[in-house]
């Protein structure tokens, strides 16, 4: 029988909580322990979770000799130090997204992962979305032929997340661009097979966030110390000559219900929208337009699954499913934007 790896999250809050029923239903995990500063909110997600190690403090969960895998679900500033000291403790770590604000703590946590011979995954759940399987699957087939450009857009009217760990750069390194712009752009270079970017022209503005009365979800208002951008975006150009457009907001004069995601990629065989999965081509020889619905799969619930997934290819000795060196790719993008948009001109994808 194979090895039952024993994981301890640290950090309760929604992404312990989207990420518990994937460790429950895999065969190689077991959910172990759980950490969190707040006492009361530990002791409630534990008693739900049915854990029964419980700590107030990350480090004496990553000290756990019993513990293999630690499971990283605090705010973005907090991921390279905790994955750090889980390698030099000797554990895998799964991290939630975005791996960390900065390429440089990326390339630290990279370091310490080869120093310590352990998996380092990120926990971007969209890939794990049924559409993007079926499209990933598509496009491996060959169905759009060499992709040479790409849109992509996730947009929010009205939705700003209101906890510090989002808005206060101290805590989570920037706004939108990277908490949700991380999200389409892994998805979407994902899709282009992680071309290696080069150049970047970024935007980056807080207009809307700075009006007075300015409010968010359940028109609650925004804290005045909200200091990170609410709509980014930017023009990147790749090594292999293919280009990207993208554009992020949480707060936008702009037609969504919730939340638009949206990636378009462009092929020498045809053009493919995602999460419609919609292939538009045509047929030289008859001179024919095509539109032809792709494979649309609907997949199980996507935090799960990554969960799933990590805990297999640590049991059958697999590389990362998502690895560092691509969420590098994708927050060296993000980091060009507000470079380029700091300095107002195309600035270098530093690697
Ligand atoms: N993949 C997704 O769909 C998704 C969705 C939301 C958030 N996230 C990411 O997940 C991370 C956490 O976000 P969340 O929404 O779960 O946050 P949350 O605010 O719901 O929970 C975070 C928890 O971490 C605890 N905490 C903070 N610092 C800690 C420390 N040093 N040691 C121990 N506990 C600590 C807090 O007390 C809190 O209970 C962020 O990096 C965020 O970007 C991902």
């Amino acid at each position: 029988m194979s090895k039952v790896f024993r994981v301890g999250t640290i950090g309760v809050g929604y992404t312990c909580n989207v990420h518990a029923p994937g460790w429950k239903e895999s065969p190689h995990a077991e959910l172990a322990a759980l950490a969190d500063l707040n006492e009361e909110a530990l002791n409630r997600v534990a008693d739900r979770l049915e854990v029964k190690k419980r700590y107030t403090t990350a480090r004496e969960l990553i000290e756990d000799p019993e513990i293999d895998v630690v499971d990283i679900c605090t705010p973005n500033m907090t991921h390279a130090p905790l994955a750090v000291a889980a390698f030099k403790a000797g554990k895998h770590v799964l991290c939630e997204k975005p791996l960390a604000p900065t390429p440089a703590e990326i390339r630290r946590m990279i370091k310490a992962r080869d120093a310590a011979g352990k998996l380092l995954m990120t926990a971007q759940h969209m890939r794990y979305l049924g559409t993007a399987r079926a499209m990933k699957a598509e496009i491996e087939r060959g169905v759009l032929g060499r992709i040479y450009h790409a849109r992509a857009w996730i947009l929010r009217r009205c939705g700003v997340p209101l906890g510090p760990g989002f808005i206060r750069r101290e805590l989570s390194g920037g706004g939108a661009c990277i908490d949700i712009g991380v999200h389409i752009l892994d998805l979407t270079l994902w899709l282009m097979g992680f071309p290696r970017p080069v150049t970047v022209s970024g935007f980056s503005r807080n207009e809307l966030s700075k009006r007075p009365n300015a409010f968010s979800w359940g028109r609650q208002p925004i804290p005045e110390s909200m200091d990170v951008e609410d709509f980014a975006g930017g023009f990147v150009r790749f090594e292999g000559g293919q280009t990207l457009m993208i554009e992020i907001s949480w707060l936008l004069h702009h037609d969504t219900p919730g939340e638009v995601q949206r990636v378009w990629l462009y092929g020498t065989e045809g053009g493919a929208e995602w999460p419609a999965n919609k292939l538009i081509a045509d047929d030289l020889p008859t001179r024919q337009l095509i539109d032809r619905q792709l494979i649309l799969h609907d997949g199980g619930a996507p935090h799960a699954l990554e969960c799933i997934d990590f805990a297999r290819a640590l049991a059958q000795g697999l590389p990362s499913p998502v690895p560092a060196e691509e969420s590098l790719y994708v927050q060296a993008i993000l980091d060009g934007i507000y470079r380029s948009a700091e300095q107002g001109r195309e600035v270098k994808v530093n690697l």
